[in-house]
């Protein structure tokens, strides 16, 4: 089986936690050793210049802590979602946005044929 290209929204506090003491959940997940060897990349899209610095800066620190990591990180801004997503690069997207945000991002991932994986809420009213 090829290794799985993955499309993450959201790059806060559950997916590379906080500070210096707190790495989140959904990274460390990704880095363990069971499912870091099926994984080929990791696009992370920044709503920001300074979001997707920050992600940047706090992502690569937890790498230092997995000298064997092979997964393949990077960088991009929100405006280039569509034009990515049109080239059915990614095998499954996982979305850790604010609760309101989910909706809209996770209907354009299903439209795309990307897998989702969200926590929480979906939608708050239809
Ligand atoms: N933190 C947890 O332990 C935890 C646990 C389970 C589920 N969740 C769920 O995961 C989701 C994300 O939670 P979090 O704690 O990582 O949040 P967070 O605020 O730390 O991170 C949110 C991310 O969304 C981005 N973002 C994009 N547009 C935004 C906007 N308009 N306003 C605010 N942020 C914006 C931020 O830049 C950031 O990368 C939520 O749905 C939350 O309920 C979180």
């Amino acid at each position: 089986m090829s290794k799985i290209n993955i499309l993450i929204l959201g790059s806060g506090l559950y997916f590379c936690g906080r500070g210096a003491n707190n790495d989140g959940t959904i990274l460390p997940s990704i880095m363990s050793d069971d499912l870091s060897e099926k994984i080929n990349s990791c696009t992370i899209f920044g709503f920001s210049e300074k979001g997707l610095k920050s992600s940047k800066n706090k992502i690569f620190t937890i790498l230092k802590k997995h000298p064997n990591n092979k997964i393949k990180f990077f960088f991009q801004k929100i405006s280039l979602i569509n034009k990515m997503l049109r080239k059915n690069y990614f095998d499954c997207g996982i979305v850790s946005l604010p609760d309101h945000m989910h909706y809209s991002y996770i209907d354009l991932l299903l439209k795309n044929n990307v897998h989702v994986m969200t926590v929480k809420l979906f939608v708050f009213s239809f």
